[in-house]
């Protein structure tokens, strides 16, 4: 059974970790000397060629003098002489590992967000900054947001442009469309989507099943504080944990064809139009153009990239030039726009499916989602998180706002100073990435991981420093049965979930047995018990992970590979406030080795904060979560979200904006 199991995942797991090691694998160098000076240096050799032959073909020097051309020589000459003997000498220099350089422009990164996120001191500052940024005024009600928003100190008061990046593009539907297709939307029970709708001023749901209630009835509680201040209004919401929007690169061609609203000629504030709160009954009778029943299909325990996950793609993009390739060696070129040698270095770029057809095979949403109702319209779908190129309108689920799962240290269970923790990094979940039928599973990141962790049988690769000096780092392959004599030790294993039998789930037949048998699976340990380790791995479910925000809150350090962004994700810097992963796992090894390895115990170029860089990424991202995700800031987003989404639907959408009288 053992061989079996080895044998399938091969496949997709331990091949890729393999391969990563060895000559495969072409943006790392073997040794990560001082490559990029080299580099630097080729370059202006080089240029400094060209310079030399545009001068000598130069028009205006037709026949260059005999002197001139010598003159010419001597400088290449001297050019030349000079990067060699500057990349001999920086060859020597010590040369950073990459996740130092990757830490430190993560640093200006996050500071320069933050800087620019708050940067008016007034309403009527506010007032201005969103003009400056959308070409618009504020929706109706934007002084009640931002009361609301400076009673609660947010942190954040001029940023939300994930919400323009969201509702951008059903600017393109006008009004009634919109408030049309979301009561088509919620019309059908089959749907899985959830009428919530402001009446009043008041917030309220449709039907919903009773397992996924809390999902709008914690809305609804999110919008107690300010529901008052909005229009009446409908919304559709997306009840599964898989987001739903997909649309193709033709039509979001010919979408943005269409003439958008760019005013910003309003001359005085409007308030929102009467009569917004049309029946559902009388806006989803036949006068629309699409019919309810045909809005979503049913694509659950399916393979879906090329029709859902890379059709909103150019067709230039790399994703749809790459067909076929080896799923069982790692796809280097897939990797490496968003990589800096095996480590993550982008993670916006790392969540755009255009240049990355290998995550076909990589996630259990993408081969076999548990509960999966996509359209390839443009549907204005209100979902707890999107996959890459999605078009769903991300929210703030009530997942934490509700404590379903939260941060929570007792006295039997603490959260101590990170210097004191256990040097391990700690994982338990369920298989509840996707549901596996045909060996689906094998693919699947948790299980990926799991097994990359606990039965991998193969070398990892691992960037160590050289035994020349600490400074110059070298690829080693080292054996997984050596690992413990590397600190490189981890804890993972699947286990149930409180309250359901003891069961590898999501699974059919023989899928089942082979999990079973090649994880087993682990009583569930109480949440509260992780803080006792220095790392925590965080990976999608079927969709977000719900766990991020506790990690993020305590002294651990957060280590994340997820398909799935939400509201929050500009908020956050990786390399700052946690520790980016890429979903092919492939520098997972090497990243545990440098933090919880002698390698990351010095940050002496950083300025402020805790010597060890695992600690300073534990103690930022607490930080900034105490100060920008907390449940007040879910409520500000979504109170500004809902703003946006009143404007949107309203027939007047053109006229409609806040602007402070001037006292002239
Ligand atoms: C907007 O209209 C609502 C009722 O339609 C009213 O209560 C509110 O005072 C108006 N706001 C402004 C700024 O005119
Ligand atoms: C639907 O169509 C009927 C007849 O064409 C019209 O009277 C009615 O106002 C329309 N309803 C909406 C919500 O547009
Ligand atoms: C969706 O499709 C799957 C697989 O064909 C099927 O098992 C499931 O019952 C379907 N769900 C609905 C709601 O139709
Ligand atoms: C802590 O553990 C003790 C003994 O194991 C138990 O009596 C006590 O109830 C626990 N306290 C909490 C808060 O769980
Ligand atoms: C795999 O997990 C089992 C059970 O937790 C553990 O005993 C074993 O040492 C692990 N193997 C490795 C290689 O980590
Ligand atoms: C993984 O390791 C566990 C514990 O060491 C063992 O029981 C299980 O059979 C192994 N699975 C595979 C696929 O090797
Ligand atoms: C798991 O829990 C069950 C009962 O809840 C217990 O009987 C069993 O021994 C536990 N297994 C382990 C490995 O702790």
């Amino acid at each position: 059974m053992d061989m079996v199991v080895t044998g399938a995942l091969a496949l997709s797991c331990i091949n890729i970790v393999r391969a990563t090691g060895n000559s495969v694998l072409a943006f790392p160098p073997t040794t990560y000397t001082s490559t990029l000076p080299l580099v630097v240096l080729q370059v202006i050799s080089a240029l400094a060629h060209y310079d030399f032959s545009i001068l000598t073909n130069n028009a205006i020097i037709k026949s260059p003098s005999r002197l001139l051309r010598y003159l010419a020589f001597a400088a290449f000459f001297i050019i030349t002489l000079w990067t060699l003997t500057q990349s001999a000498r920086m060859a020597e220099l010590p040369v950073p590992h990459p996740i130092d350089n990757l830490m430190d422009i993560a640093e200006k990164q996050s500071d320069a967000w933050t800087r620019q996120a708050t940067t008016s001191g007034s309403l009527l500052g506010a007032t201005q900054e969103y003009h400056r940024r959308h070409n618009r005024f504020p929706p109706p009600g934007f002084n009640d947001w931002y009361d609301y928003a400076i009673k609660r100190h947010s942190a954040v008061i001029d940023d939300f442009d994930t919400i323009n990046e969201d509702l951008g593009p059903f600017w393109a539907l006008k009004p009634s469309e919109l408030r049309l297709l979301t009561a088509q939307a919620v019309s059908d029970p089959w749907n899985e989507v959830v009428l919530v709708k402001i009446r009043g001023g008041t917030a309220s749901f449709g039907k919903v099943i009773p397992t996924h209630k809390w999902m709008v009835e914690g809305l609804v509680k999110m919008m107690r504080g300010f529901a008052f201040h909005l229009p009446d209004m409908d919304m559709a919401f997306n009840i599964n944990d898989e987001p739903r929007v997909a649309v193709p690169y033709s039509k979001l061609r010919k979408l943005r064809r269409t003439p958008k609203y760019e005013s910003g000629t309003t001359k005085k504030s409007i308030n929102w139009s009467a009569n917004r709160a049309i029946p559902l009954d009388v806006l989803s009778s036949s006068n629309g153009t699409v019919t309810p029943q045909g809005l979503f299909d049913n694509w659950s325990f399916r393979k879906n990239f090329r029709r859902f996950g890379s059709v909103n793609c150019p067709p230039s993009s790399y994703v749809h030039r790459l067909r076929t390739w080896d799923p069982t060696i790692l796809c280097t070129s897939c990797a490496a726009p968003h990589s800096e040698g095996l480590f993550l270095s982008d993670w916006t770029l790392a969540s755009s499916a255009c240049h990355q057809p290998d995550l076909s095979d990589l996630h259990g949403f993408y081969l076999s989602p548990s509960a999966y109702k996509p359209t390839n319209e443009l549907l204005p779908i209100f979902s707890q998180s999107k996959a890459p190129n999605y078009m769903d309108i991300r929210y703030p689920s009530a997942w934490n706002y509700i404590d379903k799962v939260n941060y929570n240290p007792t006295i039997n269970h603490t959260d101590p100073p990170f210097s004191v923790k256990q040097n391990v990094l700690f994982w338990r979940g369920g298989t509840t990435e996707g549901f596996s039928d045909m060996g689906t599973w094998m693919g699947m990141v948790r299980q990926r991981f799991v097994h990359m962790v606990n039965n991998s049988t193969m070398s990892m690769p691992v960037l160590q420093p050289t035994s020349e000096g600490i400074s110059v780092y070298t690829y080693n392959q080292i054996p997984s049965n050596q690992v413990e004599h590397h600190p490189l030790l981890t804890n993972a294993a699947f286990s149930t979930s409180v309250g359901f039998a003891p069961d590898i789930t999501r699974c059919y037949g023989r899928d089942c047995d082979l999990q079973a048998t090649g994880f087993g699976l682990h009583n569930q340990s109480d949440f509260q018990d992780q803080w006792r380790y220095k790392f925590l791995m965080d990976l999608d479910g079927a969709g977000f992970s719900g766990r991020f925000f506790p990690f993020l809150q305590s002294h651990s350090v957060p280590f994340k590979a997820a398909l799935f962004r939400e509201w929050y994700d500009s908020r956050l810097t990786a390399w700052k406030h946690f520790v980016p992963i890429d979903l092919r796992l492939h520098g997972f090894w090497s990243t545990v080795a440098y933090f919880a390895g002698s390698l990351g115990n010095h940050r002496d170029s950083l300025a402020s904060g805790p010597k060890d860089r695992g600690e300073f990424i534990a103690e930022s991202g607490r930080a900034w979560a105490a100060k920008a995700l907390r449940k007040e800031d879910m409520e500000i987003y979504l109170f500004r979200l809902l703003l946006e989404w009143g404007r949107l639907t309203d027939d007047r959408r053109d006229e409609l904006g806040f602007q402070l009288q001037s006292s002239s």
